[in-house]
């Protein structure tokens, strides 16, 4: 039986020959020659193995010997190739990921001609437009800092109507498949837990980005939303184009990718459903799945941090979460502020209370108005309950208390649940 494995193991390796022969590896390293010869060994090698089989079965001592001494050879030269194979996989992603990033590089110098545009709702439809997430990163904090320093100074044309993408341009290459089909994550444990994780945040930021453009762009004008809003959202979408690119980044570090893993695009689900209705995007996208993203993300920390990564867990813990509280605290502002500032100019999105002296009872009634619009909104837009535990403290600061939230969740786990970050 012994040989009858060893050509077994000689078969593997002339496959795992064929494929680095197919895949131009040793033509790469400058030792093609000898991968085609090494195949034509192990070839013959096989057929004697094969022959040897039948003598063996007939007694032939010598045989038996001389395939006792082969076996450990092939086992070596097995182990070998399969290291030869793992390394040129390696190379295989890393050139591909070198190509992308040419590419980048090229879309970028076609597109800086797109970063000029009139108005600020102009320029978010051009994010939309962008189908690389780098490149939709790099156009989306241009256009911030081109608001932000008053290069643009128009929110948009009042006699201009511009069309906004359903659904906004991606990239293909990223595969996607339904939340429930969703490769587990794991625990930040092992270094694949690791990617995955990072992976699926990369994603998700990627989300977040064209979410923000997409509520400047869809409903800035519709709603006649003061500048304020315009310059609320402009800085949430800077802060996840920068979340994108540095956790893109980190998931290079740790040896992956962007699109080597599967993915979904819950949030974006939510994003259609929501298309008509300002405040129901705000409380959904911008209350619930931002809220979720504070909820987890301090277990998420924790996790690299047992794990030995360091380096993912200071970005997850300076970065990106101190400034995922003022994205959350947007939404609660926002949601406020149409529920009771709309109608009235004077009113301080800051404070809850109408301007005019209104007392303590009079700001109480309000707020209870504004948070059963919360829950009927929730409960309308939001399929299944909120899941528990919440993080109080970083949700007390971005501006709402438990009675916000606590009355729309269960006991039962609901896997339904997405994220923003
Ligand atoms: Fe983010
Ligand atoms: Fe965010």
């Amino acid at each position: 039986m012994a040989e009858l494995l060893l050509s077994v193991v000689a078969e593997g390796i002339i496959g795992t020959l064929g494929s680095l022969a197919a895949k131009e590896i040793g033509l790469l390293w400058g030792v093609k020659d000898e991968v085609e010869s090494l195949m034509s060994t192990v070839s013959t090698i096989k057929a004697v193995l094969l022959d040897a089989e039948e003598k063996h079965a007939a007694g032939n001592h010598a045989v038996k010997d001389w395939l006792g001494k082969l076996e450990d050879a092939m086992y070596d030269a097995d182990d070998l190739l399969d290291e030869v194979s793992t390394e040129a996989l390696q190379r295989e992603i890393m050139t591909r990921d070198k190509k992308a990033k040419k590419s980048r590089v090229a879309t970028g110098k076609m597109s800086r001609r797109q970063d000029r545009a009139e108005t600020l709702v102009e320029a978010a439809v051009g994010v939309l437009n962008t189908a690389d997430p780098f490149e939709k990163a790099r156009l989306g904090d241009s256009v911030a800092s081109q608001w932000l320093q008053g290069t643009i100074t128009q929110p948009y044309d009042p006699s201009r109507d511009l069309p906004v993408p359903d659904r906004p341009a991606r990239l293909s290459n990223i595969k996607l498949v339904s939340p429930s089909l969703m490769p587990k994550l794991g625990k930040a444990g092992s270094l694949q837990s690791r990617q995955a994780i990072v992976h699926s945040l990369v994603h998700i930021e990627s989300w977040a980005i064209d979410l923000s453009w997409d509520i400047i762009a869809r409903f800035g004008k519709q709603a006649a939303m003061p500048r304020d809003f315009f310059t609320d959202f402009v800085k949430v979408a800077q802060d996840e184009g920068r979340h994108f690119t540095l956790l893109a980044e980190r998931l290079e570090g740790l040896g992956s990718f962007y699109g080597a893993l599967p993915a979904h695009d819950g949030l974006w689900d939510s994003a259609t459903a929501t298309s008509t209705d300002l405040l129901a995007r705000l409380a959904v996208e911008h209350c619930v799945h931002e809220a979720r993203g504070l909820d987890v993300l301090p277990t998420t920390i924790s996790r690299f941090r047992n794990g030995g990564d360091n380096e993912t867990a200071e970005l997850l813990e300076r970065v990106i979460y101190p400034e995922e509280i003022t994205h959350c605290a947007a939404g609660v502002k926002w949601f406020k502020y149409l529920c009771l500032g709309a109608e009235n100019p004077a009113w301080n999105p800051g404070s809850l209370a109408s301007p005019g002296g209104a007392g303590e009872s009079e700001k109480t009634l309000e707020e209870n108005e504004v948070i059963q619009k919360f829950h009927s909104i929730v409960r309308t837009y939001f399929r299944g309950p909120l899941k528990p535990p919440f993080n109080e403290e970083a949700r007390k600061a971005a501006g709402f208390g438990p009675q916000w939230y606590e009355p729309l969740a269960v006991k039962e786990v609901n896997p339904r649940v997405t994220t923003i970050f």
